[in-house]
């Protein structure tokens, strides 16, 4: 106790007599990151801002506003109140909740630290994997009154999924149980036998309490039971992720091309692995391409070594090509290049995650269009049971297949965090949906590769003497779809155009008979439709589809298929009344009557295109005049 004291006063000293000795002093010190988790009134705030009180090096920035608050409180400005620190850190939390996480930086004699502060809530564990991703260190709070509940489980399986190599278990609230000793073994036994059973060999067991101050930075005299060390303790001396980095083979994900001027070429990123040398052989995946190392170039000037965690920029002896998402490695020690996974994914968002829709996938400074399918299992965290799952829903962790529409390198998550671990984001509101870590690549994704063919679709569109196209209807259930494309396709074949039309209800016969009129059906429906009309505009065809295509994401999939400007959206506008009162099929009728489900419309969503290349008011215009119009705009 008395030394912690003493060398906190000699930082004030110092703080108060010489600002830049005291700064200069910070600067060679390594950096921890950690986490904190638990669930809710763990008393993670509490033990926060003990962590910060105890330090009494809080950064800047925080130490102002709470002497503002205090000052308005009335009390004392430099000597900032224990729970007045905490409640400022609640409150600043709450206010930052629906954000992301808060960030808190302190430092004391050994080490500059900063702690990943996350909310508790069941609907926050979006936040404490964005939290983990680089941490060194994970605390989990435990309440010593309630054991180990779901919410430690489900972190520390995170915890180990995610990769974080220490942890460290606090018993909190042991002032609450009367420093009970009986209480406390058997709270870390029974964590034990948990941790065990997913793999967390070691993990060091305190037991403290954050509003009293046990054993954070001091022994505590409350328990004389406890031998062990305390928590600041094993935070100064816990060994820190970039020492086991710079051991893995070399591994430089780029994150731009930086070309000044003619004269020079280098590529920049942040080395996620190992060690590199001027004079190095190099090779760049997924190209393939080698070269050799001629400088490395950092804002302090050249180095003749860099290692994991610094920002550099590699300069090559060879002009070979290398861009953005681009890893850049030592030439016998690649990385592997796939475009099939098998992945592990939490599942962060409220609406589940929609097998076979495309999502944004972003790895390391690489970002691709990338489909999930079905998760082979969902994991129980409290019995560690493999479930049965047809989606993940919000929280879920599960195991799955993930597609990516092109080759890139990676790494399986275990080998390297930043090149296995990856996010998925909503195409449409780019929101973050999803975490991930590569297992491994499918086998098949390396064996099957694309042939390259000599007769390319020009030649084949040439031959026929058009322009492909793909003409895209879209439209509810007896808005006029099949009708007027019907209608466009004679039209087309007079004109002496090869014409090709798709028809919902004809596919669903053939091709798609396997497919109903769930969401993740109808998902897949267009996927292949689209892979169809992609195939026939490369076999140079006029291709018209009439499926109803109720969303957004998988008709700006198919768009994206093709190149630019052969894909027309026609959205053909009825309004539900209209379509419901002409009822063609008697399926409205059904629907409403709740003998058909999910129906578009009634029980099912329609999203309409928000800028079609053609759009159809069914109410201004007869199928006739629509024909014409949509092909006066094919064809110009
Ligand atoms: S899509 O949503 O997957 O694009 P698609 O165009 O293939 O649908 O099929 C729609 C046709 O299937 C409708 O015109 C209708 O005849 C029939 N159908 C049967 N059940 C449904 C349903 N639940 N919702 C919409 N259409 C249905």
């Amino acid at each position: 106790m008395a030394d912690m004291q003493e060398s906190s006063y000699k930082a004030d000293e110092l703080i108060a007599r010489d600002i830049d000795a005291y700064l200069a002093q910070h600067q060679h010190k390594s950096l921890l990151r950690f986490i904190t988790c638990g669930s809710v009134d763990d008393g993670k705030s509490t033990l926060i801002g003990r962590l910060l009180y105890d330090s009494k090096m809080i950064f800047e920035d925080q130490l102002a506003a709470l002497e503002a608050d205090s000052k308005k409180l009335g009390t004392q400005g430099q000597n900032i109140d224990f729970a007045l620190l905490v409640d400022g850190l609640a409150a600043e939390r709450e206010q930052g909740i629906t954000i992301d996480v808060a960030y808190r930086f302190f430092a004391t004699e050994k080490r500059k630290f900063i702690v990943a502060d996350t909310p508790g809530h069941e609907q926050y564990t979006r936040n404490m994997v964005t939290g983990a991703s680089t941490a060194d260190l994970a605390v989990i709070l435990i309440d010593a009154r309630k054991g180990v509940l779901t919410q430690t489980r489900r972190h520390s399986y995170l915890v180990n999924l995610i990769g974080i190599r220490h942890v460290v278990l606090a018993v909190n609230k042991m002032d609450l149980i009367g420093y009970d000793q009986a209480k406390y073994d058997e709270i870390v036994a029974a964590y034990k036998a948990f941790a065990g059973s997913i793999g967390i060999g070691e993990f060091t067991a305190i037991p403290i309490s954050g509003f009293v101050g046990d054993n954070i930075t001091a022994k505590s005299g409350n328990t004389p039971w406890y031998a062990g060390p305390t928590l600041m303790h094993v935070l100064e001396t816990v060994e820190l992720n970039v020492t086991a980095e710079s051991e893995r083979p070399f591994r430089l994900p780029v994150q731009w091309v930086n070309r000044p001027n003619l004269d020079f070429r280098g590529f920049s990123g942040l080395i996620a692995g190992g060690v590199i040398e001027a004079g190095d052989a190099v090779r760049v995946l997924p190209s393939g391409k080698t070269s050799v190392v001629s400088r490395i170039v950092t804002q302090g000037g050249d180095l003749a070594r860099a290692v994991a965690g610094q920002s550099v920029t590699l300069t090559l002896a060879d002009e070979i090509d290398c861009s953005r998402g681009d890893v850049i490695t030592k030439a016998d020690e690649p990385v592997q290049v796939a475009d099939q996974f098998e992945a592990t994914l939490v599942w962060m968002s409220d609406e589940a995650l929609s097998v076979g829709r495309g999502y944004w996938l972003k790895m390391g400074t690489q970002t691709v269009s990338a489909t999930v399918q079905a998760p082979k299992y969902q994991v129980n965290v409290n019995t560690l049971e493999h479930v049965a799952a047809k989606t993940l829903e919000l929280n879920a962790i599960g195991v799955a297949q993930v597609s990516t529409d092109r080759a890139i390198p990676f790494e399986p998550y275990d080998a390297n965090r930043t090149l296995g671990g990856f996010i998925l984001i909503d195409k449409m509101t780019n929101a973050t949906v999803g975490a991930g870590m590569i297992r491994f690549a499918l086998r098949r994704s390396q064996n099957v590769h694309w042939q390259a063919l000599d007769v390319s679709r020009e030649v084949r569109a040439g031959l026929k003497n058009q322009k492909p196209a793909v003409l895209w209807f879209t439209g509810l259930s007896g808005a006029g779809k099949s009708t007027i494309a019907n209608l466009v396709e004679k039209k087309l074949v007079r004109m002496n155009r090869h014409t090709f039309l798709l028809d919902g209800d004809n596919v669903r016969h053939g091709l798609n008979k396997d497919l109903g009129f769930t969401q993740a059906d109808r998902i897949e429906n267009i996927r292949r439709v689209g892979e169809v009309a992609r195939l026939m505009a490369d076999a140079g065809m006029i291709v018209i589809t009439a499926f109803i295509s109720p969303f957004r994401s998988e008709r700006e999939m198919v768009r994206r298929m093709l190149p630019e400007g052969e894909f027309f959206e026609v959205f053909i506008d009825t309004s539900l009344r209209e379509a419901e009162a002409r009822d063609v099929k008697g399926l409205y009728k059904k629907a409403r009557a709740g003998q058909l489900k999910n129906f578009t419309g009634i029980d099912s969503p329609y999203e309409p295109p928000v800028a079609p290349e053609i759009h159809i008011d069914t109410a201004m215009m007869s199928p006739e005049a629509a024909a014409e119009l949509i092909i006066e705009r094919l064809i110009p």
